[in-house]
């Protein structure tokens, strides 16, 4: 049966643009929902554009009330019923709570080579360590951050006079390519690893 995808995303949503376009035709999945943290998101104007349905509960007036402003997050994703999270530039910290309801459910895409550089400023990060690569990973979410249980990864070369932001760029194109690719066949079934680049 066609698997029901959610995405939350932040900011302007390019991947889960991707995403969507990716989930059409010939797919083991759908969108079906589309939320936000931050009600002007770029990506929900997008979304909707797309004809998916779209939500935002903003996180400013739980004022650091985390598992609040997540049981109303849970009450809009369970709504649309899905089998599959996507978190695609989702800039909220979940709780081991949240996490639990969506065991196994819940993909997140990392703009890194994990298990390097969990967390923010992974790209200047990798520059200031002196990398000669770095990349992209879709993982499993778990209690803990950037932690779980790899699908796939994406390279590129760090090139000569590279800065956090070309590098961002140049992986940016691979997390477009890689996360598509890695939810077709986690909706299909198939866990393993996949390996770009
Ligand atoms: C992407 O590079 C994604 O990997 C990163 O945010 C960007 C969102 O871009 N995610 C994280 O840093 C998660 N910790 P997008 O809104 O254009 O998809």
């Amino acid at each position: 049966m066609t698997k029901r995808v959610a995405l939350l995303i932040s900011g302007g949503g390019s991947n889960m643009v991707k995403l969507v376009e990716s989930m059409q035709g010939d797919h083991p999945a759908r969108a079906v929902l589309v939320g936000s943290n931050d009600p002007e998101a770029g990506g929900l104007k997008k979304a909707a554009a797309m004809g998916i349905e779209t939500f935002a509960v903003d996180h400013r007036p739980f004022k650091g009330d985390r598992p609040a402003f997540e049981a109303e997050l849970q009450r809009q994703l369970e709504a649309a019923q899905p089998d599959i999270i996507c978190l695609a530039g989702f800039m909220r910290v979940l709780t081991e709570g949240f996490v639990r309801n969506w065991d196994g459910r819940m993909l997140n895409i990392h703009p890194s080579l994990l298990p390097k550089y969990k967390g923010l400023h992974t790209h200047k990060r990798a520059l200031e360590a002196g990398d000669a690569e770095a990349g992209c990973s879709v993982h499993l979410v778990t209690p803990e951050l950037d932690d779980g249980p790899i699908l796939g990864q994406a390279r590129v070369p760090v090139e000569a006079g590279d800065t956090a932001d070309t590098l961002a760029a140049r992986v940016l194109v691979q997390e477009h390519l890689l996360y598509p690719a890695v939810l077709r066949r986690f909706a299909a079934g198939d866990h393993a690893p996949l390996m770009l680049g």
